[in-house]
């Protein structure tokens, strides 16, 4: 039998892609309706509950905000059933609410579970973020390099012209200079008007996704669920926490950061090995949504294992 206190991720991770797959389904029926709010709290509700019914002593690290917050997924609430390892979870019940209401591509619903201690207690702060897939030398890019450098020595390493280089960015006011110093390298640049965890998570497939890089600054807490994706699927992340006043400031230190211009890697976000479970809300070039159909909801989750680098597209159909 296995021992109670090791992390079992094996045997834990179906039960982190019902998770998943429940905030999916309770999120489905909100799909295009225009209230970001309900699918959120849909969401919510039903991983939690999933959650409380795994063997686990869990620890939310990355949640839907402070106790004094968010009344459920609050950071440090505690789930599971409190039998079994002891583990940091990070999540967002619905990553891309906004993409949800609106019924735009790429929402989805994100869980990862570490052993105690190992992610990184991220504050609700902005993060600049630099991500490439796998195969590549460590350091081919780097936070120091400027965009413009960043596509070159990519494309440098691709073998190919930096305009065969595609950059995933946010599209944010606060990217104006950054879109277009990219585009003065002849690189092309998705844009993506929300959901940053899929971003970086499309660099991990480029034959698939065709992006090779993403770049710009978005939420902390998302930075580490991408860091934990990219763990799992390959690739090297780079994030540094952005702080806009002395409230942020406090946040990260009531977080327990200490140095203020750290930058991250992926391994510095998440220190062990970690699982990851993702189901897709809406269509995406990543996984499928939610498709109804008369008397039966499919879902498809990608669910991965740092461990052993397992990657597995799960569809889960349930009557209705
Ligand atoms: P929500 O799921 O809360 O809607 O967040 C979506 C998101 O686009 C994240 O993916 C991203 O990290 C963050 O918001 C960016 O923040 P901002 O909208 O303030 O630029």
């Amino acid at each position: 039998m296995a021992d109670a206190a090791e992390f079992q991720d094996r045997l834990l991770s179906l039960g982190l892609a019902r998770v998943s797959e429940a905030a999916a389904l309770a999120s489905a029926r909100l799909i295009g309706r225009g209230d970001e709010k309900a699918a959120d709290q849909a969401a919510v509700t039903a991983m939690r509950s999933q959650l409380n019914l795994l063997d686990i002593k869990g620890t939310v690290v990355i949640g839907e905000g402070e106790r004094d917050e968010a009344p459920m997924l609050y950071i440090g609430e505690e789930v599971g059933t409190g039998n079994g390892p002891e583990v940091d979870i990070a999540l967002d019940p619905l990553e891309g609410t906004t993409l949800t209401a609106k019924d735009m591509p790429n929402a989805l619903t994100v869980i990862a579970m570490a052993p105690r201690g190992t992610l990184l207690h991220a504050p609700d702060v902005y993060m600049e973020k630099l991500a490439i897939g796998p195969g590549y030398k460590p350091g081919t890019v780097t936070m120091t390099m400027t965009p413009s450098e960043r596509v070159s020595a990519l494309a440098a390493a691709k073998g190919v012209s930096t305009e065969n280089i595609t950059v995933c960015v946010l599209e944010r006011p606060r990217h104006e200079e950054l879109i277009k110093e990219i585009r003065s390298t002849g690189a092309s640049i998705r844009l993506i008007t929300d959901g940053d965890v899929a971003g970086v998570m499309h660099c991990a497939e480029p034959e698939k996704t065709g992006i090779d890089m993403y770049m710009g600054s978005g939420g902390a807490p998302e930075g580490v669920l991408a860091a934990a994706a990219l763990k799992c699927m390959g690739g090297q992340f780079y994030g540094k926490l952005l702080f806009r006043n002395d409230d942020e400031r406090g946040r990260a230190r009531k977080a327990g950061i200490q140095n203020f211009d750290r930058v991250y890697t992926r391994d510095d976000l998440v220190r062990g090995d970690v699982i990851f479970a993702a189901t897709g809300v809406t269509n995406g070039s990543l996984l499928t949504g939610i498709r109804r159909e008369p008397g039966w909801i499919t879902t498809e989750t990608i669910l991965m294992r740092s461990k052993t680098g397992s990657v597995r597209r799960v569809q889960y159909r349930s009557p209705v």
